[in-house]
């Protein structure tokens, strides 16, 4: 089975990468600049082009199972609005052209899944950030919004913190208010939940919320 995966070139994409190579995908990864994957020369397809280029999307897509994506906005810089949701609302399109049907897209507490209770915590991180970065946290918002708005097997998997650290195999999963969820998340086990969910179907057309486990 193969996976295409986009936003692979930060931190978490590589312990995706590392994850998905060890559950025995094949990847197609779509980057910006080649030479940020140059550590997986010759184990995964790398396609070159920016979120305005739907023909290399679609090149990246074609023949895939899936897709991961870990888009999210981590320049200040960005000219145009919203970068992340106009890049996967093309993704969106070409799977839909493409007839795949299973998205996986990495999101945060600003999106209230219909299952979440009132949680003190995750709120007032989300106002904090919308006043700290308020266009990311618009973009971020915009994108999973469009991404649960889809007809598409999407879930949007809804991280705290993350920091750097494998898969330990301890994951809390569920639902901000009802579960008890931790403001943490080592990078290999967001990588490890996100590669599971290829084939997963517990949390299809739903946003977990996950954390470390305590
Ligand atoms: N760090 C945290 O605590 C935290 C908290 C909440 C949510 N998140 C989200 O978790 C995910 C992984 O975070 P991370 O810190 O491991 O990595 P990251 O550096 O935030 O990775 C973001 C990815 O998105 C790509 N990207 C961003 N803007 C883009 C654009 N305009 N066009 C094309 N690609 C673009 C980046 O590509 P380039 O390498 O080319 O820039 C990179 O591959 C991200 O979606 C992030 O927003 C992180």
């Amino acid at each position: 089975m193969k996976i295409a995966l986009f936003g692979g070139t930060g931190p978490t994409g590589a312990h995706i990468i590392e994850e998905a190579l060890r559950q025995g995908y094949e990847l197609s990864v779509y980057t910006r600049n080649a030479a940020k994957l140059s550590a997986f020369d010759g184990r995964i397809e790398v396609v070159v082009g920016d979120l305005n280029n739907r023909e290399a999307i679609k090149a990246c897509i074609q023949g895939a199972d899936a897709v991961i994506s870990a888009l999210g906005p981590n320049s200040l810089k960005a000219r145009e609005k919203r970068p992340i949701m106009r890049g996967v609302g093309t993704i969106v399109s070409v799977m839909e052209e493409l007839k795949v049907r299973r998205l996986i897209q990495i999101s945060t507490a600003i999106y209230r899944d219909p299952k979440d209770g009132f949680d003190f915590k995750s709120q007032a991180f989300v106002t904090l950030f919308k006043l700290i970065v308020p266009k990311a946290q618009d973009d971020i918002k915009a994108t999973a919004e469009l991404v649960s708005n889809s007809s598409l097997d999407w879930t949007l998997v809804r991280i705290p913190n993350l920091k750097d650290g494998p898969a330990t195999g301890q994951v809390d999963v569920g639902w901000y208010g009802k579960t008890k969820l931790a403001m943490k998340l080592s990078r290999g086990n967001l990588a490890k939940f996100l590669v599971d969910q290829v084939v997963g179907r517990q949390y299809v057309r739903a946003a977990p919320g996950i954390a470390d486990g305590s």
